[in-house]
């Protein structure tokens, strides 16, 4: 009798351990879950930051662009989408900088003419290299409406084919020269400045404009390193206005516009 009390309470004690021993094991895989579904969550939490901060980066450019239309907006600000001067209402804006390129027509019919501003700058520009007694003419090549680029355009096509042409003229409702904040500069011969086939004294003109063209808000636009972003090939002559503090940035960090603002370049998407 008594060797049988003693087999029970042997017996009761391992069964009490198995089940001491395998409430642990729970409580560990417990915690483990929990680990888990909280790294989860805190991914998820970063991705879905992630994806706010770039919504409310949308949502920024759609105020400065357009405040009716979110979708329209946020087909601005993607680098695959098919936009054309004529689907777009409205042109592209990324941090109040206005952007034309390959990939970020304008409207066919928008139309502003020249931006008062970029013109003051550029004569102050022009006035300074011609006291310097470099060879820049008064004349320019600014604002373009969508009907000049047009003809432009389609004279190029017609005299060189259009895959030649699209690599120095923009189409319609694709050229910086519509927007009325970019300027041709002029040799005193009638060459675009630093053009191939310039004398030298254009060239060195066009030097002294590549390094000093930020001092009056200016951006020398389309640079042989940048052609893959920009979409053209080198012109030296071509400026675009963004403003002193932007163009000396730029000109610092030696960038394209595409870069500085993130914006999608390149070639057409067809
Ligand atoms: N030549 C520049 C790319 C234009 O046509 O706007
Ligand atoms: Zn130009």
């Amino acid at each position: 009798m008594r060797n049988r009390i003693i087999a029970l309470g042997a017996t009761l004690t391992v069964l009490l351990l198995v089940i001491i021993g395998y409430n642990l094991l729970i409580k560990d895989d417990t915690v483990v879950n929990k680990a888990v579904t909280q790294n989860d969550s805190s991914t998820s939490q970063t991705v879905n930051n992630t994806a706010s901060e770039s919504s409310s980066t949308n949502s920024e450019n759609s105020t400065t662009q357009n405040n009716n239309s979110s979708s329209e907006n946020k087909d601005n600000t993607t680098s695959t989408g098919n936009k054309t001067p004529e689907t777009v209402t409205q042109p592209t804006y990324i941090n109040g900088i206005m952007i034309a390129n390959k990939k970020n027509p304008l409207p066919k019919n928008f139309n502003p003419g020249e931006d008062a501003t970029a013109r003051a700058n550029i004569n102050k520009l022009i006035a300074d290299a011609q006291n310097q007694g470099l060879n820049i003419s008064n004349q320019t090549s600014g604002f373009r409406s969508y009907d000049t680029q047009a003809s432009l355009y389609n004279n190029y096509v017609a005299a060189h084919g259009q895959q030649q042409a699209d690599t120095f003229s923009a189409r319609p409702g694709y050229s910086e020269h519509q927007t009325g904040l970019a300027y041709d500069l002029i040799d005193n011969q009638g060459q675009l400045l630093g053009a191939a086939g310039t004398i030298n004294t254009s060239k060195e003109a066009a030097v002294w404009v590549a390094q000093n063209a930020h001092k009056y808000g200016f951006i020398v636009r389309y640079k042989e390193e940048f052609v893959n972003q920009t979409g053209y090939m080198a012109e030296p002559w071509h400026l675009r206005y963004v403003g002193n503090e932007i163009a000396l940035e730029i000109y610092n960090k030696n960038i394209s516009l595409e870069q500085y603002l993130g914006a999608s370049g390149g070639d057409y998407n067809n």
